[in-house]
């Protein structure tokens, strides 16, 4: 029970990466407030928390929107009395991304050449629409900034923030040229707050997944060619699991990770060995 008696609020809660914080917290004791855009999904996912024998609370919210951090955030306030944990796991790879699994559709939207990964890599780049750059910062980093400045402004007497870059963040291959940067910035964007709100008690680090299975790799997993250029890169070949970002969460989640703050931690495999 390393959360016993914390209260955490999960952005993207609904699926994933999210989802797996969400029941390894509650499964230590926690209460978690799910965020999501997708309300069946979160429903699922506040079913399972108290599966747990835990509380959990569904706010529909869209992580772009500064209104909807402000009522996330005070949803774990209202309800359960304080918030301890935050993690920023609300997250697209590009503009028409949806998080259903829906391979077939996402191959279409890469196939018209919205800076997808498929595209050759120049022209995905030159060619990006302004729409494709400007949606993915506002969710992945914009949404990122409101959630942290939304959960810090209640975060009393101390917390601990976990936010989602990415290995894409370091290396441009690993994403599009909007999903990388995003990410590069979510990791600057960490340590800023990691400094910022260190007197106030408060710890701010970032997990740098390499290729988790969840619905944003499906179409990995789908495509050969795109699979095999991935698991080229990964020593233990293989995709991680999203539980094993919710192991690294729930340790930098609990009071074991007293004294990290403004770190990144690289779970991806061995990806970064070079
Ligand atoms: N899967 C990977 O390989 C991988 C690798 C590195 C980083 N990440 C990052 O981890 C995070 C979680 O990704 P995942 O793989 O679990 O994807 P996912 O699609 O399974 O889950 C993302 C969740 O975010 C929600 N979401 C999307 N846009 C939203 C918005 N505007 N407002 C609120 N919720 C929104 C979706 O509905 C979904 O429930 C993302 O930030 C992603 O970029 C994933």
């Amino acid at each position: 029970m390393r959360l016993q008696g914390k209260v955490a609020v999960v952005t993207g809660g609904g699926n994933g990466i999210g989802r797996a914080c969400c029941e390894r917290f509650a499964a230590e004791g926690a209460d978690i407030v799910v965020a999501d855009l997708m309300e069946g999904p979160g429903n699922d996912v506040v079913a399972a928390v108290e599966a747990l024998g835990r509380s959990a609370v569904f706010v529909r919210a869209d992580a772009a929107s500064a209104d909807d951090n402000e009522a996330t955030m005070q949803a774990a306030v209202d309800r359960f009395g304080h918030l301890d944990v935050l993690v920023t796991s609300a997250g697209i790879s590009g503009k028409g991304y949806v998080s259903d699994g829906d391979v077939a559709g996402t191959l279409e939207r890469m196939a018209s050449g919205d800076g997808s990964a498929l595209a050759d890599p120049a022209t995905a780049f030159l060619e990006m629409p302004l729409d494709e750059w400007q949606t993915v910062l506002d969710v992945n980093l914009t949404g990122t900034l409101l959630a942290i400045q939304s959960a810090g402004r209640r975060m009393g007497g101390g917390g601990s923030i976990i936010t989602l870059a990415s290995i894409a963040g370091k290396q441009p291959e690993a994403g599009t040229p909007a999903y990388s940067v995003s990410k590069a910035a979510v990791w600057m964007l960490t340590k800023f707050a990691a400094k910022t709100l260190a007197p106030s008690g408060v710890r701010v680090n970032a997990i740098g997944p390499g290729f988790i299975e969840t619905n944003m790799t499906a179409v990995v997993k789908a495509v050969p060619q795109l699979e095999e250029r991935f698991m080229a890169q990964v020593p233990m070949a293989r995709f991680g699991t999203p539980r094993e970002i919710a192991d690294t969460a729930l340790f930098l989640a609990s009071d074991e990770s007293s004294y990290t703050t403004g770190e990144i931690f690289h779970v991806d495999g061995g990806f970064y060995t070079e």
